[in-house]
């Protein structure tokens, strides 16, 4: 197992990455404070891995909440049945909760944490690739809005995060795929070493390689601690790790909640922020052909929905939480391996790329 930390004065938190963690009850005792524990799950991952869990926790009262799956169901609906089991099962202040799931579990129980009596303490148990290197890490929680995706929430520390690279094994590979679009956007935004290794090693990962995947969330994670270290409520640089995301949250709003998984999303949105790169001058035509090589290798889309017109992509656009004062932000490359964020957009540039990418 590999500790790395994330380093922030006194919310500072460790990631343990390995496999065949999840039963191992040293790594939870550390960071559970009272006797009330409660798991907060889903219906597909609770039949696999809930009782592993509670079999190994030895909290004196633990519950259990058991979500519908999908990220239409991370509403504000849903985050009152959290607090409706929390209430009537009498937890207190002391109580942590603990998040078995993807992002879309993890993102729910680290809000519903920040607001149960003002907050209570919880782990991560990230059980998708996608929340092992980003949701999982770095504190955004929070719930979508009809009107814009994780519009509702706040900034939350974890105790602790726990990755066991062997719950991959029953993940779909759809799902492994969007995860890897997070992995590569750390290639591309600050670790151009890591993108080299990624084009080496991209079928290795999609194969379920432990070792490969234990070594891109080990990686993944460093880059994003790194970033979350530095700027915590994403005051600058945080926004980094945002690239294709303005792209993506437009396309996952438009599309429905779910129908486009939020991995694949941000693929297309970082082709997309890509090819403007390439229109400002910054990146060749071949490092774009590289990002659209690998991510396709991927078997992820390099491509918005041929039916989002230019007026949806801005319309939607201009509710993301990176519009300051009326400007649309965006994150850009300068190179393979570095971002920028800028608010100097040329208006026409980016209308060629939303004919481009489409
Ligand atoms: P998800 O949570 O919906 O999980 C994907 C699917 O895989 C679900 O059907 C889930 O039940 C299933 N699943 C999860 N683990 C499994 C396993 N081990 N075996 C079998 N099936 C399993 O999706 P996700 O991609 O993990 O997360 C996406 C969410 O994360 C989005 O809501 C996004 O906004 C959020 N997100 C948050 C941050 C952040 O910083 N907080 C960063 C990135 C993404
Ligand atoms: N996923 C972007 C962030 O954590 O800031």
């Amino acid at each position: 197992m590999q500790t790395l930390t994330v380093a922030l004065g006194e919310r500072s938190y460790p990631i343990y990455i390995g496999s065949n963690l999840l039963s191992q009850v040293g790594l939870y005792t550390p960071h559970i404070h009272g006797k009330q524990v409660c798991v907060v799950t889903n219906e597909t991952i609770a039949p696999i891995y809930l009782e592993q869990l509670k079999n190994c926790l030895s909290a004196s009262q633990m519950s259990c909440v058991v979500l519908p799956d999908g990220e239409s169901y991370k509403n504000l609906s849903t985050l009152n049945d959290i607090f409706t089991t929390l209430l009537a099962e009498k937890h207190n202040r002391t109580t942590t909760l603990i998040a078995l799931g993807g992002g879309v579990v993890g993102d729910m129980t680290g809000f519903a944490a920040a607001c149960y009596q003002r907050g209570v303490n919880f782990i991560q148990i990230p059980t998708t690739l996608l929340s092992m290197v980003d949701s999982s890490v770095g504190g955004k929680t929070g719930v979508n809005h009809a009107m814009g995706k994780n519009m509702i929430g706040a900034f939350y520390q974890p105790q602790a995060v726990v990755a066991d690279i062997s719950l991959l094994k029953t993940l779909p590979a759809r799902e492994v795929s969007a995860g890897l679009a997070e992995v590569i956007k750390y290639g591309l935004i600050s670790d151009a070493d890591f993108f080299d290794w990624l084009e080496q090693n991209i079928e290795l990962l999609m194969s379920g390689d432990e070792t490969a995947l234990t070594y891109a969330v080990l990686r993944s994670c460093q880059n994003k601690a790194d970033v979350v270290a530095q700027d915590e409520r994403e005051g600058g640089i945080r926004a980094i790790l945002n690239l294709g995301h303005t792209f993506g949250h437009a396309i996952e709003t438009a599309q429905g909640y779910g129908n486009w998984l939020h991995g694949e999303a941000v693929a297309a949105g970082m082709v997309m922020a890509a090819d403007l790169s390439m229109r400002c001058g910054d990146i060749s035509e071949g490092d774009l052909q590289r990002i659209i090589t690998l991510l396709q290798r991927a078997k992820l889309p390099t491509k918005a929905p041929a039916d989002m017109t230019p007026e949806q992509f801005v319309d939607l656009m201009g509710v993301d939480k990176k519009v300051l004062d009326g400007r649309l932000r965006l994150v850009l490359l300068k190179s393979i391996g570095h971002a920028i964020v800028t608010s100097d957009i040329d208006t026409k540039l980016l209308m060629e790329t939303f004919a481009a990418c489409r």
